[in-house]
């Protein structure tokens, strides 16, 4: 088993006394969210629901944001209903204080996605996940999972695989939204569906940007204002270098943006542009590049990625 899930087991040791409810919120309350805690209430209540209609599938790790809402704003555009799942993937987290220090605010979550739309809220604990003799799902990913998240987070990309893969299988969504944020994640996402062969279509979404063009992320909640503001150096960063990519080559480029962050507080961990299929670092400007970029806002460890066309 997972070190980081183990340690996660023996802290956390809870359960869910009622395995759904209707979340009751006494303000405002605009659209009904059923909330389900055990793989077999939502099993239960899909069997009644989900017979010949599309169901749109979004998981999130909580800490819902502006960037989770255009998921499942997409999701209720092209599905018949959406279920979102909350849950903290403990087998994904390489860095246990990351895993302890994640954001989590279920009430808070509620209250976005009953401003949004109807969901089917699933929210289920580790042990419902990964009950003992749960065996992971496991394919081998290569060079994607190597490099950038792959080599900063190892084991990261087997736990989202893990995780997925579970989800998948417990809801049996037709379609399944991710964000082109996680352009690794993405990619990985759609191999795992042609490796299992699963029946699910995987509808990657633009990435949602606040205001300066910070990637909407549920690690933001951690940033003060003035870290916020300094953090606009990704963005800012890919986007001049795809204005000014004519005078430099990719390999240049990656050096202008770590003089850039040289003049920052924050701290570079890399910068690539990669083959948005492939993966490859290029040696000159395609249509398919990304520039892909991590830095760190005091602990805070933010990504983000870019179209150069
Ligand atoms: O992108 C995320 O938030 C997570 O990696 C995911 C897909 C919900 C799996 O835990």
């Amino acid at each position: 088993m997972n070190k980081t899930l183990q340690k996660y087991r023996k802290k956390s040791g809870t359960s869910t006394k009622t395995d759904s409810f209707v979340h009751s919120l006494n303000v405002n309350r605009m659209a009904k969210t059923q909330v389900f805690t055990t793989v077999k209430s939502l099993q239960n209540h899909l069997s009644e629901v989900a017979k010949n209609r599309t169901v749109g599938f979004v998981p999130t790790m909580g800490a819902l944001h502006a960037g989770h809402v255009s998921l499942v704003e997409a999701s209720a555009e092209q599905c018949d209903f959406t279920v979102v799942s909350i849950f903290v993937n403990p087998t994904q987290f390489n860095n246990a204080s990351d895993l302890e220090k994640y954001p989590r605010n279920f009430e808070k979550d509620i209250a976005l996605l009953e401003a949004t739309t109807e969901t089917i809220v699933f929210a289920p604990t580790v042990e419902e996940i990964y009950p003992e003799g749960h065996q992971p799902a496991t394919m081998k990913l290569g060079r994607v999972a190597e490099i950038m998240e792959g080599e900063f987070r190892p084991g990261h990309f087997d736990g989202v695989v893990e995780v997925v893969y579970r989800f998948l299988e417990i809801v049996q969504p037709t379609h399944t939204f991710f964000g082109e944020k996680d352009l690794q994640q993405l990619s990985i996402i759609k191999r795992m569906a042609k490796e299992f062969d699963l029946s699910v279509e995987v509808v990657g979404c633009q990435t949602h940007r606040l205001e300066g063009g910070l990637a909407a992320s549920s690690r933001n909640e951690r940033l003060t204002e003035d870290q916020k503001g300094k953090a606009l150096i990704l963005f800012q960063s890919l986007d001049r270098v795809r204005k000014e990519k004519e005078q430099y080559s990719p390999r240049e480029a990656r050096e202008k943006v770590k003089e850039w962050f040289q003049d920052s507080e924050l701290e570079l961990e890399y910068i690539e542009f990669v083959d948005a299929t492939t993966f490859e670092d290029v040696t000159e400007w395609t249509s398919n590049t990304h520039g892909c970029i991590a830095a760190f806002a005091g602990e805070v460890r933010l990504l983000d990625n870019i179209s150069m066309t």
